[in-house]
């Protein structure tokens, strides 16, 4: 279980660009979660899975990993982050040399490497004859599975996600949607930063709507996108099937209010029209 006791964080502090980025979050993200981040940009999402992750000292509140604090290295390995647009950490000459640059700074044997970056390559649908590819020549969606794959090689327990779908097309957003998914249910409890409603609705369990650092809204999807108000000031709209359900409902057609997938809306829809 990942614990986020109290957390507030202020960046540039006792400067004149001072800037109070998270306030007083608290919240648990249990084993087998699937937790979606939602929020406005500006909002805090990025600041506060860099401080899950330890990748930011905290002066305010406390993270533990399966109760041991994110200041220790062991907490830290648990944790495996996916930042926004990865492909641009990207370095190493091969794709292969790239996968294994985690794994190899964790000291583990050659032969253990080899092993977690032929699995991580095929997970993530990498032919092994990129391999000895530089990075440098994939297509954007490649790019962007490499880095995922050598994330994947230090097989966290937990895996947090920034934006991971931002700027792919739709069929490569789809793939990449479905290896997470799969991830999950081979066991990684996943923390999902997104902007998209729609994709919340599929694959979360549970989401956090975050609003000038703070949180407004913590539980099911389906109860999230009914309440207009907090997403309003949240500054986020609920996904198109729900917005359509809405439409109906108002008409005086009655609809639930927790649809919110394309075949729960085509299911609905069709008792209601069947019975006329
Ligand atoms: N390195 C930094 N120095 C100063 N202020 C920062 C820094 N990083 C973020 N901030 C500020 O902290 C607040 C929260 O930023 P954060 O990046 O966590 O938001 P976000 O929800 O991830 O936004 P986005 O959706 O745009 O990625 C914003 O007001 C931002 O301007
Ligand atoms: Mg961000």
């Amino acid at each position: 279980m990942i614990e986020v006791k109290n957390v507030s964080y202020t960046y540039m502090k006792k400067t004149p660009f001072e800037k109070t980025a998270l306030q007083e979050i608290s919240f648990n993200v249990n084993e087998g979660d699937f937790l979606a981040i939602a929020g406005h940009t500006g909002s805090g999402k990025s600041t506060l899975i860099q401080i899950i992750a330890g990748l930011i000292d905290l002066e305010n509140g406390v993270v533990e990993i399966d109760g041991e604090t994110i200041k220790n290295k062991t907490a830290r390995r648990k944790i495996g982050i996916v930042f926004q647009y990865p492909e641009y950490q990207l370095f190493e000459e091969t794709v292969e040399k790239d996968i294994a640059f985690g794994p190899r700074n964790f000291g583990l044997s050659e032969s253990e490497i080899s092993v977690r970056v032929n699995e991580a390559m095929k997970f993530v649908d990498l032919e092994e004859s990129l391999k000895n590819v530089s990075p440098f020549e994939l297509s954007g969606g490649q790019k962007r599975r490499v880095a995922i794959a050598g994330i994947l090689a230090l097989k966290p327990k937990y895996l947090i996600l920034d934006e991971p779908t931002a700027g792919l097309d739709p069929k490569a957003k789809k793939n990449l949607l479905a290896e997470i998914k799969k991830l999950h249910r081979a066991g990684v409890t996943i923390i999902f930063v997104s902007h998209a409603m729609e994709d919340i609705a599929v694959l979360a369990n549970r989401v956090i709507v975050l609003a000038q650092g703070k949180i407004l809204f913590e539980g099911e999807p389906r109860k999230l996108f009914g309440q207009a108000e907090i997403l309003e000031r949240a500054g986020l709209l609920p996904p198109p099937v729900s917005q359509v359900m809405q439409k109906f409902l108002r008409a005086g057609f009655n609809v639930s209010t927790e649809i919110i997938t394309l075949d729960e809306a085509e299911k609905e829809l069709k008792k209601i029209f069947s019975a006329r």
